[in-house]
């Protein structure tokens, strides 16, 4: 959506993964706080989103949204206040329906109604769901209904689409919104990542600055093993997704904050090089990964899903980086450079991912370094 937002994936929190209908005014400003002191917002993290629950399970007499008094007794205006006091911005859930998901009163035919009422709070980001009784209305035109609602508010608010990749989305939503779900709910699991990532590869091309696919929120440091979460952070950062993290944030261990902190990843998830990453060799569990970058390199991640340690392998000219006899290779995790041949290789554990930018051919690196590359052209 050409609303000037998102220009790169957006990245933030969002409530739903770790607590589900238990949000509250605390736990928005325990996390926002936790959000800069974590070295979050540093590493580029911004929103802070409340999803469904917020609300009474009416309107007031004026047709409004109320939020509930119990979750956020100071209002969502005073809670917008604080939010944007930590120089972060504050998100907002309803759904193209009668009711949301969990059963509130959701938007369907009161579109500008509450997205005037959102602007007049502050909310910087709308998540829009799929639940409730449509009335017959199609996803594109429920969707373009708030779309167009949002932007007479003046208020530059992200628009996320949540239909789960109903619809055609894929034709509509780069016009509609700044991100659109492509499938439906993630779980703190390796088979749900996995069963998510599988679903990706057709949705690549309708991603755009502006306009991104959203594979969902991560489960990184929430029922993943540390190297589970280190693949699904590489992974969605290869789609160009957004970086939405949805854990406990006050909780989280320091290998937790250090992958969802890690910058080079993040680097990787916020260049365009023109199109999203997407897979370029699947051989059963070994599978790789490539998204060209906007500077020529490759960033490219090796992906295991097998039960024991495997080597995983791809080319120089498979990457698209012609065929010289050495290359760059930046790892993404242990932060060291080195040189390979054209055969660019990793060691990767089970449910693990190598992740590198490949550059050059020949170029040796910046003030040398080690590798942990076992490139078998090297
Ligand atoms: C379905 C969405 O896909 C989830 O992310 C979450 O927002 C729930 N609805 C809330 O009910």
């Amino acid at each position: 959506l050409e609303n000037g937002l998102a220009r790169t994936p957006q990245l933030g929190w969002n409530d739903w993964n770790s607590f589900g209908c238990s949000v509250s005014d605390a736990l928005v400003r325990q996390t926002a706080d936790v959000m800069v002191s974590s070295g979050m917002a540093a590493a580029g993290y911004q929103y802070v989103n409340i999803d469904d629950c917020w609300s009474t399970r009416s309107r007031n007499g004026n047709g409004d949204l109320v939020p509930d008094p119990q979750k956020f007794p100071n209002g969502i205006r005073s809670l917008a206040d604080y939010v944007h006091g930590k120089g972060l911005k504050l998100g907002i859930y309803s759904s193209a329906g009668l009711t949301t998901c969990a059963g509130y009163p959701a938007s369907l035919n009161n579109e500008q109604r509450d997205a005037n009422l959102w602007a007049s709070w502050g909310i910087d980001y709308l998540k829009y769901d799929n639940c409730g009784d449509t009335q017959g209305r199609s996803g594109q035109q429920r969707y373009t209904a708030m779309r167009d609602a949002l932007a007479r508010t003046g208020r530059p608010i992200l628009f996320a689409i949540c239909n789960w990749g109903n619809d055609d989305v894929g034709s509509w939503g780069p016009a509609t919104g700044n991100s659109w779900r492509t499938t439906g709910d993630i779980a703190g699991n390796w088979g749900s990542v996995m069963g998510i990532l599988d679903a990706q590869p057709r949705w690549a091309a309708s991603a755009r600055p502006g306009a991104w696919n959203d594979p969902d929120m991560l489960e990184v440091g929430n029922g993943l093993t540390d190297t589970e979460s280190r693949t699904h952070f590489s992974l969605w950062s290869l789609l160009n997704a957004p970086l939405i993290a949805g854990n406990d944030l006050r909780s989280m261990s320091a290998t937790t904050r250090s992958i969802l902190t890690n910058t080079e990843v993040i680097a990787v998830n916020q260049d365009w090089g023109g199109r999203q990453g997407n897979k370029i060799a699947d051989s059963g569990d070994q599978e790789v990964w490539l998204k060209p970058m906007a500077n020529g390199s490759a960033a490219v991640v090796l992906l295991n899903r097998g039960g024991g340690t495997a080597t995983v392998s791809t080319t120089a000219s498979a990457l698209g980086l012609g065929s010289a006899s050495s290359y760059t290779v930046r790892d993404l995790w242990t932060h060291t450079t080195g040189n390979s041949g054209p055969t660019i290789s990793a060691s990767v554990p089970s449910h693990g991912a190598a992740m590198f930018i490949v550059s050059g051919g020949g170029t040796p690196p910046p003030g040398g370094g080690t590798s942990v590359l076992r490139g078998v052209g090297s």
